[in-house]
């Protein structure tokens, strides 16, 4: 297979950046989106020119580090997938690919296609855990947990803190984000004693990074990788306001 990738190329955030075209061939069906772009970096370095930076670690869909926009979709063109896992068998020969970074004023550019998303870091850091000491592992049955509940902990638990859901959204919007890692915690008994103040304190850093008020477009749930749903915004919402009600 050959393809062009039309590729954003920017030294770093204080930088202009722009979409560089490069043909490559020898690219085959099964490679990953990751591989080929390996494959074009190696012929790169042949010829003495930088190499394309862009993020990546498990290339599993489990680490959330390799998001980038793929012809104008984030992770590329199929639901529920993240960039690793998209493979060449999905584009044909003679293809142009633009690939681009996740596009947020928090996330600055940190190189080419990798950008800086601790931004999402310090909002854990602001409750995104339980403080209690839990000491030895409690015999299983010590806490019931109803089924749907521990279901529904564990659709919330699935984020990847991929960026996908405030790259897609025309706020640049962490709502989904926030609320996937608020609730998974806040739905257990586990998360109960803290909840309040992991509602109040998440939110108020999510605010201070500078990410955009959520519409409920609805964009973000279609962009996840994990297909975490937007009710988990709404329940956000309701915690918000029963957080603040509570003090
Ligand atoms: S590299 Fe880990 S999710 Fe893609």
């Amino acid at each position: 297979m050959k393809v062009t990738f039309k590729i954003w190329r920017q030294e770093n955030s204080k930088t202009k950046g722009e979409l560089k075209s490069y043909f490559v061939d020898g690219i085959t069906e099964d490679m990953s989106l990751l591989e080929a772009l390996d494959h074009l970096n190696e012929k790169l370095v042949l010829k003495g020119e930088s190499v394309i930076a862009y993020d990546y670690d498990c290339r599993e869909g489990i680490c959330g580090q390799c998001g980038v926009f793929i012809n104008g979709r984030a992770h590329g063109p199929h639901d529920n997938i993240t960039t690793c896992q998209l493979h060449m068998r999905s584009f044909k020969d003679n293809d142009t690919i633009i690939i681009e970074p996740w596009r947020a004023k928090a996330f600055p550019i940190v190189k080419d296609l990798i950008v800086d998303r601790s931004a999402f870091d310090r909002i854990i850091e602001h409750g995104g855990y339980i403080s209690a000491k839990t000491g030895t592992a409690p015999e299983a049955n010590a806490i019931l947990i109803p089924k749907e509940v521990s279901d529904k902990a564990m659709d919330a638990a699935a984020c990847i803190g991929c960026g996908a859901c405030v790259a897609t959204c025309k706020n640049s919007s962490a709502a989904l984000f926030t609320a996937a890692k608020l609730n998974h915690l806040n739905r257990l008994p586990q998360g109960k004693a803290e909840q309040h103040q992991r509602v109040r304190e998440m939110t108020w850093q999510m605010k201070e990074e500078g990410f955009g008020s959520c519409t409920f477009t609805g964009a973000c749930e279609v962009e996840c990788p994990e297909g975490i749903s937007i009710t988990n915004i709404a329940e956000l919402n309701a915690r918000n306001i029963l957080s603040n009600l509570l003090g």
